[in-house]
């Protein structure tokens, strides 16, 4: 069984795709896709060698016929085309970057790529907006206190982001849903902390304390949006 993140990646890799999982690690994520015959073949790839090792015991004997392991930096073990889908996830915003910059004609090669970065959200979304990706689908998941983004990303132009569209998704705002409320709470009540430590400072932490008033404000604005589509949905 796939932890709600991986579950959720899962979701979005297409019927019939072959997949490319790079940093694979343990290989949970190609097992449980072949297992579930949505995916017909894939490449487990990673940097390091004990991960792949870990990947190779974990996929049955009867699955390894449609299984490759590969040792390589990023993208370098697959080549262009190879796959319809790559998968990076569980890897921060920068490096998931710098994978993808290695080399932008392989990159754009694929038909699409499912990202989940573990930190620097913000920072991977505008990177892919200023380099020709457009965000297609994605989502939220909570484990525990946890949260984390994933979303399905294509070669094409994106629209201008708004900055809060940055840190959370317009997908995401307009699917809604548990996740998305409690990432909502646990950050204004981040900020809440932060801002009451800082009425303690004197005035030059001002322009701090604006920069996180306005922050709340535009989280406070998306739970009152989402809050009022849910209530209108339910009438
Ligand atoms: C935290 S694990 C994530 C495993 C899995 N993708 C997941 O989401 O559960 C990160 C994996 O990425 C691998 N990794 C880190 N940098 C990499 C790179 N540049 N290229 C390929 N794999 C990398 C690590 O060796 C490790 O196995």
């Amino acid at each position: 069984m796939l932890t709600p993140r991986l579950e959720a990646i899962a979701e979005m890799v297409e019927q019939g795709a072959t997949l490319a999982d790079i940093g694979t690690d343990h290989g949970y994520l190609p097992v449980a896709l072949l297992n579930r015959g949505v995916i017909e073949s894939a490449i487990a790839a990673d940097v390091n060698e004990k991960p792949l090792e870990s990947a190779k015991r974990n996929t049955p004997e009867n699955l390894k016929e449609h299984m490759q392991f590969r040792l390589g930096n990023g993208l370098e073990p697959i080549l262009e085309g190879e796959v319809d889908q790559i998968v990076i996830a569980g890897m921060g915003g920068e490096l998931i970057g710098q994978i993808l910059s290695a080399d932008w004609k392989k990159t754009r090669s694929f038909a699409s790529l499912i990202l989940q970065p573990m930190v620097k959200v913000s920072y991977l979304r505008e990177f892919l907006k200023d380099n020709g990706f457009c965000i297609v689908d994605e989502t939220m998941v909570q484990e525990g206190n946890k949260f984390y983004q994933i979303m399905k990303v294509k070669h094409g132009q994106e629209q201008e982001l708004e900055p809060i569209h940055l840190e959370i998704g317009a997908g995401i705002i307009e699917k809604g849903g548990s996740a998305l409320d409690a990432f909502l709470a646990f950050r204004i009540s981040r900020i809440d902390r932060i801002l009451s430590q800082l009425d303690q400072c004197g005035k030059e932490k001002e322009q701090e304390r604006q920069m996180w008033k306005k922050k709340r404000q535009e989280l406070v604005e998306v739970k009152r949006n989402v809050g009022a589509r849910n209530h209108s949905n339910h009438q």
